[in-house]
């Protein structure tokens, strides 16, 4: 027999409710019973970010935190950055600077990056090589990471040119701005 419980809580700005096992993460719970699977599971150990996601604010790694403690909480992950047709600044830095490789970390990236901006809003690089220190690139690419960052700081000037993709399309997969046709 097992032990579930209901659940309710705020994840992009839309209540959620699940039925969920009570031994199991937020990851778990975000990515199996909520579908978002935008969510990267690596580690599970608390070490790589691929889970980051933020909440009440305040980037947690998803593979650490009990999805009954999020109870009540609201929650952002990488699918709530994109709104009213247009992605984030955020986002649209990360494409322009060719920062998104595989793209597996870049979720994680763009939520820390997101909580870093929120409350320090012109970072120093030092800031944003501190605010990012927990998310891994294994593709390296944290020079171009760093310098989205930097553009999206300074108000990005693609953000126009950059439509949300359509729901269900990694956004690692959109062609990067600096190789469009001319
Ligand atoms: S999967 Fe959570 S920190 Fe790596
Ligand atoms: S873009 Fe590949 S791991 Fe960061």
């Amino acid at each position: 027999m097992t032990d579930r419980m209901a659940v309710a809580l705020v994840v992009n700005g839309r209540p959620r409710r699940a039925a969920i096992e009570v031994h199991h993460t937020l990851l778990e719970v975000l990515r199996d019973d909520l579908g978002l699977t935008g969510t990267k599971e690596c580690c599970l150990v608390g070490e790589c970010g691929a889970c980051t996601v933020v909440v009440d604010g305040r980037t947690v790694d998803a593979c650490l935190m009990l999805a009954v403690e999020a109870a009540g909480r609201e929650v952002t992950t990488v699918e709530g950055l994109a709104g009213g047709g247009a992605l984030s600044a955020l986002q649209a830095a990360f494409l322009e600077t060719g920062a998104a490789q595989c793209g597996f970390c870049i979720p994680g990236q763009l939520l820390s990056a997101t909580a870093l901006l929120a409350t320090t809003p012109r970072p120093t690089r030092a800031e944003i090589e501190e605010g990012l220190a927990g998310n891994l690139c294994r593709c390296a690419g944290y020079e171009q990471i760093i310098e989205a960052v930097q553009l999206a700081a300074e108000g990005s000037p693609g953000r126009e040119r950059h439509p949300a993709p359509p729901r269900g399309v990694d956004v690692a997969a959109v062609p990067d701005a600096g190789v469009a046709p001319q």
